[in-house]
């Protein structure tokens, strides 16, 4: 860290220093070339989703710097992101804090699951709920966990992570965090079998996408979710191939 940034935290913490940041360049928050990496397929993908599966509810794990929970939150329904950076939180909160269907939680993308799961969409558990896991950065991966949380409470979950390999296409890029945290089909095997998930991936071919081409995966387990998932054009199934 520069010295300058390091006192300024000091000074007046990591939230405020994330405000500051926001209001000298409020465009550093266009990370990646705009909402969902950049990538036109992966915003025709999610807007069919939230057209078809009609869920009531959005959850974002890693808001960064807001700029995919801005995007999301022009579908009109509520949004809850949650971000464990003070610095990124308090950027988003002076970013999207005067927006009143985004709800921001500084808070481990596991905690923040356990209290939306228990506390604020716990009367909704049963309806379709759109969760849009993006919380990784090191070594600290929590993805297996907020699967094991999300799909024993949340019974009509859609879960979409990002930065995920699509094992027929390596035109897509995805994440590595060393051994045993390579986003792959094999690091949620356990969490897939335990909670008989069934995978959809892009149909776009990463030749065909923009921005930078991340690969994602679509899990979920409700047969009415599932059928729904069957009928998303942007959508396949590993055995059906990838068509522009
Ligand atoms: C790839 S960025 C998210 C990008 C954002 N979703 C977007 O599309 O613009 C990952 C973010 O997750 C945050 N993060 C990493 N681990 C986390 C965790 N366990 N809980 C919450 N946030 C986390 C990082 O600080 C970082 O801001």
């Amino acid at each position: 860290m520069k010295p300058l940034k390091d006192g300024l935290i000091l000074l007046i913490g990591a939230k405020s220093y994330g405000a500051l940041r926001y209001r000298g360049s409020p465009t550093s928050g266009r990370a990646w070339g705009g909402p969902m990496n950049g990538q036109g397929g992966r915003v025709r993908l999610v807007a069919e989703l939230l057209l078809k599966t009609e869920p009531v509810a959005i959850v974002e794990t890693g808001t960064y710097r807001g700029t995919t929970t801005e995007w999301l939150a022009a579908f009109q329904l509520p949004v809850y992101t949650c971000e464990a950076s003070g610095l990124n939180f308090g950027f988003s909160r002076a970013r999207l804090g005067v927006v009143p269907n985004v709800h921001m939680l500084h808070m481990d993308s596991r905690s923040a699951l356990r209290h939306l799961l228990t506390g604020p969409l716990s009367a909704q558990l049963d309806k379709p709920i759109l969760f849009y896991l993006d919380a990784h950065g090191s070594q600290d991966l929590p993805l297996a966990e907020e699967i094991d949380i999300i799909f024993p409470t949340a019974s009509r979950a859609i879960v979409l992570i990002d930065d995920f390999q699509v094992p027929d296409d390596p035109g897509y890029a995805y994440d590595d965090y060393g051994p045993g945290k390579l986003l792959t089909p094999d690091y949620i095997a356990e969490g897939v079998a335990r909670h008989s998930l069934q995978c959809f991936y892009p149909r776009t071919p990463a030749e065909r996408e923009t921005g930078t081409r991340r690969g994602c995966i679509v899990l979920a387990k409700h047969a009415d979710i599932i059928a729904t998932l069957e009928g998303v054009a942007n959508l396949r199934q590993l055995d059906a191939p990838a068509k522009g």
